[in-house]
């Protein structure tokens, strides 16, 4: 949302998207720019710019390779896709090739702009250091946008607007919600939970739905009749068996 913190919205973008080079399982894939924050793009470009691709074993790198020549292929097909269907590259991170690693499964931090819900890059997840990033002019379109694919597991909003925050987690229909927390994967006393395409069955695993699953129930039906009520004086001695 506009009304955000910019920079820590931005560092906390950047973070999700390209850390681990977008390969963790809840790495973000897709933003939306509500309104005017749109106007952000740049900065964001700016700060993905700063981000070292180096090998993994390297310290001093942000993110390393991708993990198999396939899933950078991949990656960079998808890529490809996404400008051949007209969305723009505002930064691209392919043919990165870090000194010393040059043969190494690289792709740097590239983000794709002006994309719509119908291309191939938002329709299938890169999983890697690439972020697709569409518009909606208002809250409202964000969520239906949001609600209208066919998965839902993770998804966040950033906002400094309480009322924004309170009706995107009213209304917004997937599994895992953050408030200006990137990547809102939940503590383990607290199910994971998930929406449409995004679960399978209807128990999710840990949290109250795992103590539900591993519970087996018992029902009881009883009957007490009042006239049954024991009229006898109470006895004050200690009850023993006859
Ligand atoms: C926001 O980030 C920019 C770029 O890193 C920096 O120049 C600016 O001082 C930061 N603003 C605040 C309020 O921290
Ligand atoms: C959500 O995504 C995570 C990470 O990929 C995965 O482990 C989990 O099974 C998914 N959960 C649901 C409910 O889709």
């Amino acid at each position: 949302m506009p009304d955000a913190n910019k920079n820590y919205t931005l560092n906390q973008l950047a973070g999700a998207a390209f850390g681990a080079a977008g390969q963790r399982c809840m790495a973000l894939s897709t933003v939306v720019f509500v309104g005017e924050s749109k106007k952000w793009l740049p900065e964001l470009v700016e700060r993905a710019k700063q981000l070292k691709v180096s090998s993994g074993f390297d310290e001093s790198a942000d993110l390393g390779p991708m993990i198999t020549p396939a899933a950078l292929k991949r990656a960079e097909d998808l890529i490809q896709s996404g400008v051949d269907e007209g969305a723009t590259l505002l930064l691209d991170g392919r043919g990165i090739k870090p000194k010393g690693f040059e043969q190494g499964n690289f792709l740097g931090p590239t983000i794709l702009t002006g994309v719509k819900t119908h291309m191939r890059c938002y329709k299938e997840e890169i999983f890697g250091p690439a972020l697709v990033c569409l518009e909606a002019d208002t809250l409202d379109e964000a969520i239906e946008l949001v609600n209208a694919n066919i998965y839902g597991n993770g998804t966040a909003i950033f906002t400094n607007s309480g009322s924004a925050a309170r009706k995107f987690q009213d209304e917004i229909d997937v599994g895992q919600v953050g408030i200006n927390v990137p990547i809102p994967v939940p503590l383990p006393m607290f199910s994971f939970t998930g929406s449409r395409g995004s679960i399978q069955g209807d128990l999710n695993f840990y949290g109250k739905t795992g103590v539900q699953f591993y519970t087996s129930t018992k029902t009881v039906t009883a009957l007490w009749r009042s006239e049954d009520v024991s009229t006898a004086e109470a006895s004050v001695n200690m009850p023993t068996i006859r």
